[in-house]
């Protein structure tokens, strides 16, 4: 695996095998990694000639500087991950890199509601710094296809309407969300949690299990009061929102439900300082 720091030595890299028609297969992360990240970088090996790994904890998409601060950064295992799983270059650029002269103006996209709701309520700004760096990023590897997590509903939504939105040259490959064995969505911030506090975030995928369970007898209404319940009983967590939305438009739904109708619940929670979130699709 090669490993570069600076647009120009990407290039210097990638520019050849696309002159020689070789497909490249992109993943932007912020490190940290864990076997969700490697199922995405796996699917790009298998579907591109080059994969093409990024690493950069970016700055403008924290709306909390304490959740930047304490971001975990364990390069040297993150390297080891990523030279196992068969990846060809692993991008990994300073700050001055990707904000050059400390230049950090965000995109100012137009949305809609899609940066609004739920994750936009609670993280404002956090879309406008993703997106800023996922331009520069697609800018700078210029892939085929670039691979996102549906752990992350609602960055993947954004993207996706960015890149139709503006036409860019590339497919967006939506992968699954990877869970521990019991059922926690993985997450480089679980490495955060008090053995506690992992325990007891077991609660976030085992209500919306029980949700889809329930899913076509129960009402809305009270699917939002057995979540609100489940969470009013477990101290160590605090529910931050329970939404059920359109798939497509992140539009909350209400009844009467349609069946033809692509339908998302999404959570979001603390367990003291560290925010996890997780989603499962219902229809
Ligand atoms: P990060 O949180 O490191 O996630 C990188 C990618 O891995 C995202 O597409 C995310 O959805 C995916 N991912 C994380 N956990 C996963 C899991 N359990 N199963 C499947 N996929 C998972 O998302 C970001 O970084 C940043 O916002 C980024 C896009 C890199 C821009 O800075």
């Amino acid at each position: 695996m090669k490993i570069v720091a600076t647009k120009d030595e990407l290039e210097s890299l990638l520019g050849p095998q696309r002159a020689k028609g070789n497909s490249i297969g992109f993943v932007p992360t912020m490190g940290a990694l864990h076997k969700g990240h490697i199922s995405l970088v796996n699917l790009s090996i298998a579907e591109n000639d080059i994969t093409v790994c990024s690493i950069f904890v970016n700055p403008t998409q924290f709306n909390d500087p304490a959740d930047l601060k304490r971001y975990p950064r364990p390069v040297d295992s993150d390297r080891q991950m990523l030279e196992n799983a068969g990846c060809d270059i692993l991008f990994i650029p300073s700050i001055e890199e990707m904000y050059l002269d400390n230049d950090y103006t965000l995109l100012n996209e137009d949305f809609g509601i899609l940066d609004k709701v739920m994750e936009g309520q609670s993280r404002p700004g956090h879309f406008a710094g993703m997106i800023t760096i996922v331009n520069k990023l697609f800018n700078a590897v210029k892939p085929h296809k670039a691979y996102f997590g549906n752990k992350d509903f609602q960055q993947l939504t954004i993207v996706k309407y960015f890149v139709k939105k503006h036409n860019l040259p590339l497919t967006i490959r939506e992968c699954p969300i990877s869970r521990d064995d019991d059922g926690l969505a993985m997450s480089s911030r679980n490495r955060l949690l008090s053995p506690e506090e992992r325990k007891a975030a077991t609660l976030i995928p085992n209500t919306l299990f029980s949700v889809k369970k329930t899913w076509g007898t129960a009402k809305i209404s009270d699917l939002k009061k057995f979540v609100l319940d489940e969470f009013a009983k477990e101290p160590i967590l605090k529910l931050d929102y329970f939404e059920v939305v359109n798939f497509d438009t992140l539009i909350s739904v209400t009844e009467p439900i349609l069946p033809e109708m692509p339908i998302i619940a999404c959570i979001a929670t603390f367990a003291g300082k560290i925010r996890l979130i997780d989603n499962i699709r219902l229809q």
